[in-house]
C-alpha cells in the first residue's frame, strides 16, 4: 500500500476534524501518502480532491464540522455515479479509502468493497445509532450541547413556572435524547424505541406541581414524535403554560469535547492500521474501551440496541 484517500460524507458531526488529522498523520508516519477528497462522495464521483501533508490537518482538532467538507450525494447511488468514482479512484491513484461517516455512508463503502476496492470506516455521526460500537465521533459533543441548552432553558422555566418540551436531533433513534435527558434530569424523555403515553407525561407533570415543582423538562426525540405536537397536546391537557425548544443543528456545531478528540484520534490511527494489516471491508468501533473492528455488513445488519436499563433509571430519577 502506497496511498491512501480519506473522506467524510453525511451529517458532519464534532470530532470528525480529529479523525482526518489522525488519519492523515498515521498514515504519513507509515511512509503513505494521503489524499482528501472534498464532500463526501460528490468529491469521488466528480475528482474533488488534493494530496494532504502533515500541515494540512494543522489546527484543525479543536474545530467542529469538517475541513473537508461532506455531502449526501445521490450520485454516487446511481451506477453511473459509482462508475465514474471508480475512474476517479484509477485517477489519484489511491489504494483504500478510509471513510468517516454514518450508516448510509458506510453503505457507499460496501459499494466500493464490492466492486473490488478496499475502503474502511470510522462511524462518525451526532445519532450514535450504528451498532457493534459504544460511541459514534459526535455524539458526545451533541450530548454535551442539548445537555447545556436544557441547563439553560431550566433557568428560565422556574423563572415562569412552566413546562419546556425540548425537541432533539437523533433522526430514528433516541440515544441523544436519552443521553441528554438523563444528564439534564428531564422529567420525561420520548424516544421511538420506547413506546409512551402521553396521559402518563402529563400525570407526571401535575404531581410534579403538586409537590412544588417550578418548572419541567419534556425531552423528545426527533424520531418519537414533533416536539411542537407535544406541547400543543399538553397544553391542552393539563393547562400548564408550556413552550417549545427546538435545538436543531446547534447540536452538531462547536468545538468537540475531549471525549470526540481521542475517540476520533483512536479510530483513526487505527483504521490506517487495520488497511497496513491488509484488512478492509471493515469499520474500527469502539467497545467496552477498547478499538475494535467489524465487518460493514455486521455493524449494518441492526438497529443498535436501545440502553432499556439507562431509560429506566432516567425515569425512576426523575419521579
Ligand atoms: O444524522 C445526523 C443528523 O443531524 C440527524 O440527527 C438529523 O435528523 C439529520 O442529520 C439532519 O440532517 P440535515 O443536516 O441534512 O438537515
Amino acid at each position: 500500500m502506497r496511498r491512501i484517500g480519506v473522506l467524510t460524507s453525511g451529517g458532519d458531526a464534532p470530532g470528525m476534524n480529529a479523525a482526518v488529522r489522525a488519519v492523515v498523520r498515521k498514515a504519513i508516519y507509515h511512509g503513505l501518502e494521503v489524499v482528501g477528497f472534498r464532500r463526501g462522495y460528490h468529491g469521488l464521483v466528480y475528482g474533488e480532491y488534493s494530496f494532504m501533508q502533515l500541515g494540512s490537518v494543522a489546527d484543525i482538532i479543536h474545530r467542529g464540522g469538517t475541513v473537508l467538507l461532506t455531502a449526501r450525494a445521490p450520485e454516487f447511488l446511481e451506477p453511473e455515479g459509482r462508475q465514474k468514482a471508480l475512474g476517479i479512484i484509477r485517477e489519484s491513484g489511491i489504494d483504500a479509502l478510509v471513510v468517516i461517516g454514518g450508516d448510509g455512508s458506510f453503505r457507499g463503502a460496501m459499494a466500493l468493497e464490492k466492486a473490488g476496492f478496499p475502503a474502511v470506516g470510522i462511524p462518525g455521526t451526532i445519532d450514535n445509532d450504528i451498532d457493534r460500537t459504544d460511541y459514534s465521533v459526535g455524539f458526545d459533543t451533541a450530548v454535551n450541547n442539548a445537555t447545556d441548552a436544557i441547563n439553560k432553558v431550566r433557568d428560565t422555566a422556574t423563572s415562569h413556572e412552566r413546562v419546556y418540551v425540548m425537541e432533539v436531533m437523533g433522526r430514528t433513534a433516541g440515544h441523544i435524547a436519552l443521553a441528554a435527558g438523563l444528564a439534564g434530569g428531564a422529567e420525561s424523555i420520548l424516544v421511538p424505541e420506547v413506546p409512551f403515553d402521553l396521559d402518563e407525561v402529563c400525570e407526571r407533570l401535575q404531581r410534579g406541581v403538586k409537590r412544588g415543582k417550578l418548572h419541567s423538562i419534556i425531552l423528545v426525540a426527533e424520531g418519537a414524535a414533533s416536539g411542537l405536537k407535544v406541547a400543543e397536546e399538553i397544553k391542552e391537557r393539563t393547562e400548564m403554560d408550556t413552550r417549545v425548544t427546538i435545538l436543531g443543528h446547534l447540536q452538531r456545531g462547536g468545538t468537540p469535547t475531549a471525549f470526540d478528540r481521542m475517540l476520533a484520534s483512536r479510530l483513526g490511527a487505527a483504521a490506517v492500521d487495520l488497511l497496513l494489516s491488509g484488512c478492509h471491508g471493515q469499520m474500527v468501533g469502539f467497545v467496552d474501551n477498547t478499538v475494535k473492528s467489524t465487518t460493514f455488513s455486521e455493524a449494518l445488519a441492526k438497529q443498535k440496541p436501545f440502553p432499556e436499563d439507562l431509560y429506566r433509571l432516567a425515569t425512576i430519577l426523575a419521579i
